[in-house]
């Protein structure tokens, strides 16, 4: 075997899940209309920030007090040492949540961390995002609701 598709089997290998390991579908994508959304809420913790962005339609529809429907993303930047360093977004569809497992289930929403290039990065990270997700399971899982719902334009 050639060096060179020696490598790519090897990285292929490294690549699939491990024992114990899911392999769930995620679905969430970058908003490829991001430009549009708004920031509707900053956490400034010094050095480190979170901004929280959504479409000014979802804003509006947060204000009825219903769940969020299906097709909103809603996007969080993620600054480290005073640099925005990448973005969770989470996306929800219509039976998203039957891809996850029932216990890491957070409604039809799928979780998913990018980089600055808009890029998925490390899939497996999920698990994180919807486990501390969960608590907020009364508020359609989302941490940043009450800032959603009294945001003024
Ligand atoms: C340890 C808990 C925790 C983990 C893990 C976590 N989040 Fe969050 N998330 C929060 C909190 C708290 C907020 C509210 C903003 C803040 O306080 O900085 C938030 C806000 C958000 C928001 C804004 C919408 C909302 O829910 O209010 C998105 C989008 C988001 N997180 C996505 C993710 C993604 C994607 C991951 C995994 C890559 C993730 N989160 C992991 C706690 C968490």
């Amino acid at each position: 075997m050639h060096i060179i598709s020696l490598i790519a089997v090897t990285v292929a290998t490294l690549l699939l899940p491990g024992p114990g390991a899911t392999a769930d579908t995620n679905r969430a994508i970058f908003p490829a209309d991001f430009d549009k959304f708004v920031l509707y809420a900053t956490y400034d913790r010094g050095s480190s920030k979170e901004e929280a962005f959504a479409l000014p339609e979802t804003i509006e529809l947060s204000k009825s007090g219903n769940p969020l429907p299906a097709g909103t993303r809603l996007v969080l930047g993620i600054w480290t040492d005073y640099k925005l360093t990448g973005y969770f977004v989470m996306h929800k569809g219509v039976d998203w949540g039957l891809d996850v497992e029932e216990e890491r289930r957070t409604g039809d929403w799928h979780f998913q961390q990018f980089g600055l290039d808009k890029q998925v990065n490390r899939t497996a990270i999920a698990d994180r995002c919807e486990s501390c997700h969960q608590s907020q399971a009364s508020n359609d899982f989302m941490f940043t609701i009450d800032r959603m719902r009294n945001y003024l334009p």
